[in-house]
């Protein structure tokens, strides 16, 4: 059976850097089975209640960054796409992946990133 290899590197962020963001991913590298079921972890830490998380993946090295799902924190379902699911624990601030069914084409390096959306003001000019 092909074994596959998913790498997870943190942190990433996709938009302006801004203070207090923190993602962590414990499991530096994992190698599943062709059909089998991998679970990627991540933990992030933000002040924000309003704030969106993504799964990407990368699938060469310096390769474009393909998001894969995106979780809204105030959403009270987790996300849901094609054979990628999340397991969103709000209070715990966690958002693992749920990569089913997994097929070669999942051999990539993922990325866990927290989106913070608060809007921010202007500096005033005067
Ligand atoms: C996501 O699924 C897990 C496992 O079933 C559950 O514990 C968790 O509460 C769910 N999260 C949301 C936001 O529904």
């Amino acid at each position: 059976i092909p074994v596959l290899t998913i790498l997870v590197f943190s942190p990433l962020f996709p938009t302006e850097a801004s203070m207090a963001q923190t993602v962590t991913q414990s499991q530096p590298e994992m190698s599943v089975q062709e059909a089998e079921t991998a679970t990627l972890d991540c933990t992030y830490d933000t002040r924000e209640s309003n704030y969106y998380l993504y799964w990407y993946k990368q699938t060469a090295s310096g390769g474009q960054m393909i998001p894969i799902i995106r979780q809204e924190a105030y959403k009270q379902e987790n996300a849901t796409e094609d054979r990628f699911s999340v397991n969103f624990q709000k209070a715990a601030k966690s958002l693992g992946l749920k990569i089913s069914d997994s097929q070669l084409g999942d051999a990539a390096v993922y990325f866990c990133a927290l989106q913070e959306h608060t809007v921010r003001q202007a500096p005033g000019r005067g």
